[in-house]
């Protein structure tokens, strides 16, 4: 058998939906939301339900072999990890938004969750910027004054726009990534092996 650390929310439904498109029933009707699981068994899989950015956590630590995780988790912050593949779902990016009537160059403070990717941006572009760490729900500091900007996950551009927020530019295009632990990778080889090849991703 071989764990899964699979990030809830945003990753898990885009997983659910690649799953049910190629028609992989036994994964897509063992992995269907609803309830408050924290794991659930699929034929020779143990999927652990855990928070994004804990993923990289579980499979560092080995206890999940490997992890489905959004790549702006992996990229903010370095794992000892293996990051064995990119996945065919959950395409986002990392954005500066904003009010619409700012000017990108007059951002003074930034909110964001993603403190050291937000730093790379606007270090390389020379803008010097603060930068105030929330941990969700990041709209809401341009529109209490809590900062000029924000750097945030852009989807569907919905909650930007029903907040009166303009998204300035893409900082860092998202999708989902398989990452392993590193001698589980060895290990576990036909197992990991196997789960790959029948969700199509070798
Ligand atoms: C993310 C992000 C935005 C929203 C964007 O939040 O922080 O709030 O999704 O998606 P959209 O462009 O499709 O509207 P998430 O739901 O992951 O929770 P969070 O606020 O805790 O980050």
């Amino acid at each position: 058998m071989i764990t899964i650390a699979l990030a809830k929310g945003r990753v898990y439904k885009a997983f659910n939906e690649f799953l049910a498109d190629k028609d992989l029933a036994g994964y897509a009707d063992g992995l269907q939301e609803g309830g408050r699981d924290l794991f659930r068994v699929v034929g020779d899989v143990k999927f652990i339900f855990a928070k994004g950015k804990d993923v990289p956590t579980y499979v560092e630590q080995g206890v999940a072999d490997l992890g489905v995780v959004g790549s702006d988790t992996i990229t903010e912050k370095t794992y000892n990890v293996l990051n064995v593949s990119e996945l065919p779902f959950g395409q986002c990016r990392l954005a500066i938004a904003g009010p619409t009537a700012l000017d990108e160059s007059d951002i003074k403070v930034v909110a964001t969750s993603f403190p050291n990717l937000t730093r790379q941006y606007f270090n390389q572009n020379k803008q010097d910027v603060d930068i105030v760490f929330l941990n969700g729900s990041v709209e809401l500091a341009p529109i209490l004054g809590l900062s000029d900007a924000i750097v945030d996950i852009v989807q569907t551009g919905t909650t930007l726009k029903e907040n009166d927020l303009r998204e300035y530019k893409t900082i860092l295009p998202v999708q989902a990534r398989l990452i392993a632990n590193k001698q589980s990778f060895y290990i576990k080889e036909e197992g990991i092996y196997q789960f790959m090849q029948e969700i199509g991703v070798v």
